[in-house]
């Protein structure tokens, strides 16, 4: 008998080691229990599944001290109790998700190489070592994929870059730094499937002829650094990794490093900085790091949501990726909802789906049960957006053209009660914190944001005000080196936009 209770740092969070302690304990010695990934449905968490003959059953949310009585009702039977939610599977809303990077996560043991290879796993680097590198690229180009990080690159367009870069060292970096406020999609793949991702750095590594990576992780996820050193572990004693990979005439060593706790150290530059032991400062670009990357060798730099996607596409052929989506945007994103609402988690869907049915449908509104007025979609660089645009489809030209975007897919909810003037300072704020101080429109202007829009909100000389943030805008957007200062504008102007009574602007005056 196969008991699932999730190591997921955010079940963690909310009891599930205890939970699964207390069954250990009270269920005795032929009952397994195995420590999943998340299912993603995160209000339910702890999430416990047992495994039937029919499929897995869910009861959640448990708490430790639910378990004797779940124990007495008949849980390893699969029984009816008032946690018990059905047939796992058939839970609506993860029945009607697509789930394709996070296909494993949450039903695999995620440090089991057995279990990995009993889902699916391997077949997507086996067909690649069948492939020649420019195959390999031509199908990852072919499949739509673009840069899951946020600046939605086309995968396939950087590994040929790589690709054709002469070079005797190059490099495969994946960057798990995830500093967007709301967004844990990257960490919930690396704790709950990080064999995928050891397996997509491996196709990329061959694809583009580079014989070294590294996964840049965030110091505030040591579960998430813990499961990956135990996958990669695995992984060299398997052949997956190392000298001869899946006994080809191909060589990868995979090392895993912690970051220092800085936002900017998410940029791919500062990441590589970081990288080299140096100080996390952006680069300028040109050279782009396809060609002048790592210790100034060709790299790709891709985050762990696109690295995570390579195996499906390698495995199922890029016309199945390519299928999904709209537009430009193909293939499935992992969105995730956060903040105030009733439903938070993961949903992994074909890009299309329209923003209300994330945080109406799957999101339930708000966890405060008052009405939604805003949402930031894209992390805390992301635009605001009123209810009036629930309409807009995730997609990456859809949201550009609304003066927003997808970014790495975080979804943050608010409630009535929020100020957005509030926001928006904090917006600025943060970027006066966290910016590393190389360029003057970020370093001087985000403090001077601060300041201006206190002005506008006092209301003393709001009009000339309002033409200084607005020129401030234009300056970070235009002057500033990285995303970092250049994107700071966007939840301001969209604050103002949308909510411009918060900082007691009238619409004519906004004009
Ligand atoms: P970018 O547009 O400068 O570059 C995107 C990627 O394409 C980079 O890897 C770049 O090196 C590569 N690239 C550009 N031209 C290329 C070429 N000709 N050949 C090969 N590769 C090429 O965007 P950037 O500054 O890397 O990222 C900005 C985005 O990051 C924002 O849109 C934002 O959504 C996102 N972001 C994500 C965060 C997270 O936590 N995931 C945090 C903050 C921002
Ligand atoms: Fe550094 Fe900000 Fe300039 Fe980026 S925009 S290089 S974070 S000072």
């Amino acid at each position: 008998m196969t008991v699932y209770v999730p190591r997921d740092s955010a079940a963690r969070s909310v009891g599930a080691d205890q939970v699964a302690e207390r069954i250990a304990e009270a269920a005795g010695p032929e009952v397994r229990v195995v420590r999943n990934g998340s299912r993603g449905m995160l209000w339910l968490e702890p999430l416990v599944e047992v495994a039937t003959p029919a499929g897995r059953v869910a009861y959640g949310p448990v708490g430790a001290d639910d378990v004797d009585d779940l124990l007495a009702a008949g849980l390893l039977d699969g029984a009816e109790h008032p946690l018990c939610l059905g047939p796992t599977e058939e839970i609506p809303w993860l029945r009607d998700q697509t789930r394709v990077t996070f296909a494993r996560v949450g039903v695999v043991d995620p440090v089991s190489p057995d279990d990995y290879v009993a889902h699916g796993g391997l077949a997507g680097l086996t067909r690649a070592l069948s492939l020649t590198p420019e195959q390999v690229v031509a199908e990852v180009t072919d499949s739509g994929l673009r840069g899951r990080g946020g600046a939605g690159f086309p995968a396939g367009v950087k590994w040929k870059t790589v690709l054709g870069a002469v070079s005797e060292l190059k490099f495969v970096c994946c960057n798990a730094d995830e500093g967007d406020s709301g967004t844990f999609a990257d960490r919930m793949l690396m704790e709950g499937d990080p064999f995928t991702l050891v397996e997509g750095m491996a196709i990329a590594a061959w694809a583009v002829g580079a014989a070294e990576g590294y996964i840049y992780v965030r110091s505030e996820y040591p579960d998430a650094v813990a499961t990956l050193r135990a996958a990669i572990d695995a992984a060299y004693e398997r052949g997956w990794l190392g000298k001869r990979v899946l006994d080809r005439d191909f060589s990868f060593d995979l090392f895993v490093r912690v970051g220092g706790g800085a936002y900017i150290c998410g940029e791919e530059t500062s990441m590589l900085e970081s990288l080299e032991g140096k100080r996390g400062m952006v680069r300028a670009k040109p050279p782009i790091p396809a060609l002048e990357g790592l210790f100034g060798e060709p790299t790709v730099v891709n985050n762990v949501l696109t690295l995570g996607s390579v195996p499906m596409i390698l495995a199922d052929g890029a016309e199945a990726f390519a299928e999904l989506g709209v537009g430009r945007s193909r293939g499935t994103q992992v969105f995730q909802l956060g903040g105030n609402i009733a439903r938070g988690g993961v949903v992994e869907t074909a890009f299309g789906i329209t923003l209300g049915e994330l945080v109406e449908g799957y999101g339930g509104g708000t966890r405060s049960g008052r009405p939604v007025r805003a949402v930031q979609v894209g992390g805390p660089l992301g635009a605001y957006l009123p209810t009036s645009r629930f309409g807009l489809p995730m997609d990456y030209e859809a949201f550009a053209a609304a003066e927003a975007m997808v970014g790495h897919g975080g979804v943050v909810v608010f409630d009535d009660t929020v100020d957005m003037a509030a926001q928006a300072r904090f917006a600025m704020e943060f970027c006066a914190a966290e910016s590393c101080g190389k360029c003057t429109p970020c370093r001087i202007g985000s403090v001077r944001g601060v300041e201006v829009i206190d002005r506008i909100v006092a209301g003393r000389n709001r009009t000339a005000d309002l033409k200084l943030l607005d020129d401030l805008c234009h300056l970070m957007t235009e002057g500033s080196l990285c995303a970092m200062g250049g994107l700071t504008p966007m939840p301001v102007r969209s604050a103002l936009t949308h909510f411009p009574g918060d900082f007691g602007v009238t619409t004519e005056e906004r004009r």
